[in-house]
């Protein structure tokens, strides 16, 4: 029961490393201006490429099902698809800060400093969040049977750093993942 759930926490789990990574580059681009813009580049990939088209959908179709089952609880946990939607822009006010950094416009440094770290400290808390009231909600909330329904429709959104994935995208990520012993099943 509840695959997605386990789907979710396994995703979390990558993210969070990804965004430690990510702060690494960062402190690195503050401390000596040269960070590795090849790995902070397919981090950006990857969240551009998975949890804002991917994951965040599959919290808001779970999202949904409960405002309708339970809509006490989940006002206790507020409005998910505008906390993905405030998510989304501030990962792509960092991209668009990234790309001009890298094309060498004017960007001060502080501006994208702050740009990525408000970028990587709302994706913790936002996943915090989850992990600590929504995911215990759903679970508490929804049936056997809406878990089937959910499980069934987002069971082809597969994180592309998952094992058995297609390895020639995010080799970095995949190679970064592998040292740290942290590769998703
Ligand atoms: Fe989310
Ligand atoms: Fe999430």
């Amino acid at each position: 029961m509840a695959a997605a759930v386990d789907a979710i926490r396994s995703e979390h789990r990558t993210m969070a490393i990804l965004l430690d990574l990510l702060e690494q580059q960062v402190d690195a681009f503050e401390q000596t201006a040269r960070p590795d813009y090849d790995l902070m580049k397919e981090i950006i990939d990857y969240f551009l490429t998975f949890p804002d088209l991917y994951h965040h959908p599959k919290e808001d179709l779970i999202f949904r099902k409960m405002k309708a089952r339970d809509p006490e609880e989940i006002a206790k946990f507020g409005d998910l698809e505008e906390q993905h939607d405030k998510v989304s822009k501030r990962l792509h006010a960092f991209t668009h800060a990234v790309v001009n950094v890298m094309l060498e416009a004017e960007m001060p440094r502080d501006a994208f400093v702050e740009l990525a770290r408000e970028f990587i400290s709302g994706e913790r808390k936002h996943m915090q969040a989850e992990e600590s009231i929504f995911l215990p909600a759903a679970l508490k909330s929804l049936t056997e049977q809406d878990w089937d329904e959910i499980d069934g429709k987002v069971r082809e959104f597969t994180d592309p750093l998952a094992h058995g994935v297609d390895g020639s995208r995010f080799v970095l990520l995949r190679e970064q993942l592998d040292k740290l012993g942290a590769s998703p099943a």
